[in-house]
């Protein structure tokens, strides 16, 4: 799919070949130059009419009318050199690639030197690219009959560079793998809640256990009652559908010691329970399994590129349903950690079924940090919005190299509050040792500040992505709907540490 070619090998190319330029100094961009030549002066005619432009991602076609034997030339604008990023780069790749699957082209070279600066390796630009091209021209799987996915996607790139090819390579596989653990994400949670219920998931975890040589161990209903799960098995109790509590254990280290644990909330449908959901806010609620697909993802980079660390994933997984032997308002329920639990809200499902997951983690696989991944509060999108992730911790150190790790993967994260007058909150309850739902006031914190009861002294991130697990549009790097986002960070960080 990727070659690697010398920039002599420009014009060799039948269908297309993609040039970036930047503002300044086009004449010296000798890529630029060779191309003008070839075309006898005419791209410089082309951006002085305006018909080609340079500024940051506006894409030109230029046809070259058999005076080469590459049929058209893409011409990629990235703006100023000082003013462009990583992220910036990729964005622009994204609309690229994005215009290309438009017009159906299935195999192109693209002038990896023309994009290198000073600040930009040819590595940089190789990872950023490959990711682009997985995620940005990405379309879900559809149920409708006579849908013909739009088949036609680039198949082959031949990146033109005379760096050294390894290190590119290298990128490329990254950038990939990368790519595809977000669409992995994606796909996971645009599935409807009666076409991937809990099973389905831990089916999911399965085949990708045996790709990749993880360990997988499902928890079912009579281990969760033996193990004293009340909480998960609370949440569970309307449903038809079993729970499961699903595990992956990758153990890229001889010794089973520093794991981090990656915890993510699998609610394949949420109806809010007897606190039953509006009728409006009740559409999209197959989503509320976005965390448990965000670590999937981040484990199917893992299991591609097998970096030396220890990761365990735990998702803790049902339906919150309504029925006779659902769980209701007042109930009080034992978690396994022991703590008993005040339900006030059934529709604060998500911090029970993680509350039991983060405690098995801890228990049965002894890691040392926990990060959970979770659509968990309308709050959190009133606070941020679609675009930023909510986070929240007990561990400074360990947040900054989760916030440093999304920085590199694009994705923003924002740091809400936890202190003593939070955990009071939480603790509020007359008749048990936590409150499921002390009220409206801050209730994305007091969300989190409910789930830092279980992480207790293990170093402990809360990512709340119930704003940022979806688009309402699409975007340069990918289609409207669910983004995969913060499979990004949790990889870049396993892989960084
Ligand atoms: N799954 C929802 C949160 C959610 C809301 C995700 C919107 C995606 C989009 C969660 O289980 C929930 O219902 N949270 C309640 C908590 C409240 C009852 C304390 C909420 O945020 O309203
Ligand atoms: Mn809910
Ligand atoms: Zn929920």
């Amino acid at each position: 799919m990727f070659e690697i070619k010398p920039t002599s090998e420009m014009f060799t190319q039948k269908e297309a070949v993609i040039l970036a330029i930047y503002e300044e100094n086009k004449q010296q961009q000798p890529f630029y130059s060779q191309c003008n030549d070839a075309l006898d002066g005419a791209l410089d005619q082309y951006i002085q009419d305006g018909d080609v432009s340079n500024h940051y991602k506006a894409v030109s076609k230029v046809f070259t009318l058999n005076k080469i034997k590459t049929k058209r030339i893409y011409i990629l604008g990235l703006g100023k050199k000082e003013k462009l990023t990583n992220q910036r780069l990729k964005s622009a790749l994204g609309a690229l690639f994005k215009q290309l699957q438009k017009d159906k082209i299935t195999e192109t070279s693209i002038v990896l030197d023309s994009f290198v600066t000073d600040e930009i390796s040819a590595e940089v630009v190789a990872e950023v690219m490959a990711e682009a091209m997985v995620v940005a021209p990405f379309q879900f799987d559809t149920y409708q009959s006579g849908n013909n996915k739009p088949a036609i996607m680039l198949e082959s790139i031949t990146l033109l560079s005379d760096q050294a090819s390894l290190p590119i390579n290298h990128a490329i596989q990254k950038g990939r793998a990368m790519g595809y653990g977000v669409n992995t994400a994606r796909q996971l949670v645009q599935i409807p809640g009666n076409l991937l219920t809990a099973t389905d998931i831990a089916e999911y975890a399965k085949t990708m256990a045996v790709e990749y040589g993880f360990e997988v161990e499902f928890l079912n209903k009579q281990e969760m009652e033996q193990l004293g799960m009340g909480a998960l098995l609370a949440v569970n109790q309307g449903s038809v559908e079993p729970p499961k509590m699903i595990v992956l254990k990758y153990q890229g280290r001889e010794v089973w010691d520093d794991v981090t644990g990656l915890v993510g909330k699998g609610i394949t449908f949420d109806t809010g329970g007897y606190s039953l959901k509006p009728k409006d806010g009740i559409v999209g609620m197959k989503g509320d399994m976005g965390g448990a697909a965000a670590v999937l993802g981040a484990m199917d980079v893992i299991g591609r590129l097998k970096p030396k660390q220890n990761v365990v994933a735990v998702i803790p997984s049902t339906d919150n349903m309504v029925s006779g032997s659902a769980f209701k308002p007042d109930d009080v329920i034992t978690s396994m950690s022991g703590k008993t639990i005040e339900v006030l809200n059934t529709d604060a499902e998500g911090r029970l079924v993680l509350a039991d997951a983060i405690t098995y983690a801890k228990k049965q696989y002894q890691v040392s940090s926990i990060i959970d991944v979770a659509t968990l509060t309308g709050g959190v999108v009133v606070a941020l919005g679609d675009q930023v992730t909510g986070a929240m911790t007990n561990d400074e150190t360990l947040y900054q190299a989760i916030e440093s790790a999304s920085k590199q993967a694009g994705e923003h994260i924002w740091q809400l509050p936890y202190n003593d007058l939070y955990q009071e909150q939480v603790r509020s309850s007359s008749i048990a040792d936590l409150n499921n739902s002390p009220g409206r006031k801050a209730h994305a914190i007091m969300a989190g500040a409910f789930l830092a009861e279980f992480a207790d002294d293990t170093s402990w991130v809360h990512l709340d992505i119930a704003g940022t697990s979806e688009s309402e549009v699409s975007y340069d790097l990918g289609p409207k709907g669910p983004t995969g986002v913060m499979v990004r960070t949790l990889a870049s960080y396993v892989l960084r540490k």
